[in-house]
């Protein structure tokens, strides 16, 4: 999985970043929206609201829920994916809300939902952190009221050596993976899942990457919207 030289098998440093390109307001019926594409993967992510809360059941007197939605398109990987929703769908919808959650001001509008739809188009590892990003940008498009934007990105080890970004083959093949949700105004943690065992060094390493790299991925976040609003957005 690596060269002699120390480079990965799609030519990267341990410590490089998979190209990153982020447009804002690009599905015009939304309030906002967003299209990521990371290396090879795809994802769009749209936002609609504030509204009413419905069903009832989910409405809250003192904030806004949100309602978030994770989906790969059954085109989206070379074996074609059942549409709809499944576990892992649900799971990575669900931990997306909890990190937005942590930056929608959603003491603003009580008995409101924000509906965040996020689309993988095509998918080739870390699309949770692609998807999560995308949908921060979204939702600033949508001018909803944040303490900051999430960035998310993953580290793993592959062949006993940490790197940042895995792609397809470090994703299937290594021996471990670290998705983070990050504030990089703040340096806060607002999502961590970890797939395979990490030893408290590898541990440190794959975190000071992502770290590093929330900082890199913010600034093109925040090119996107200066690009469609001016200023420094
Ligand atoms: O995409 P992410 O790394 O966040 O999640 P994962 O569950 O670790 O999936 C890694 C990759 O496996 C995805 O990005 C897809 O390329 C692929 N995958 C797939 O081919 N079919 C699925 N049902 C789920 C994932």
């Amino acid at each position: 999985m690596l060269n002699e030289d120390g480079t990965r098998m799609d030519g990267r440093r341990p410590d490089e970043l998979r190209k990153i390109e982020i447009e804002a307001g690009v599905v015009p019926v939304a309030d906002g929206s967003a299209r990521v594409q990371w290396g090879t993967n795809l994802a769009i992510a749209a936002v609609y609201g504030p509204m009413e809360a419905h069903p009832r059941k989910i409405s809250r007197q003192d904030r806004c829920v949100l309602d978030v939605r994770y989906n790969m398109a059954p085109f989206s990987v070379t074996d074609r994916i059942r549409p709809g929703f499944n576990r892992r769908s649900r799971e990575i919808g669900k931990v997306t809300a909890n990190a937005l959650e942590s930056v929608v001001q959603l003491e603003l509008y009580p008995r409101s939902k924000i509906r965040v739809e996020i689309e993988i188009m095509c998918a080739e590892a870390g699309t949770r952190c692609v998807g999560l990003t995308a949908a921060s940008v979204a939702l600033a498009d949508a001018g909803i009221p944040m303490t900051d934007m999430v960035v998310s990105v993953a580290s793993g080890r592959v062949n006993g050596v940490v790197v940042l970004d895995l792609n397809k083959e470090e994703d299937n093949y290594g021996d471990a993976d670290l998705p983070m949700g990050i504030l990089p105004n703040s340096g806060e943690l607002v999502f961590l899942q970890m797939d395979g065992d990490l030893s408290p060094e590898d541990f440190q390493e794959a975190w000071d990457y992502n770290m590093g790299a929330a900082k890199e991925i913010h600034e093109i976040m925040v090119a996107a919207l200066a690009a469609r609003y001016g200023g420094d957005a």
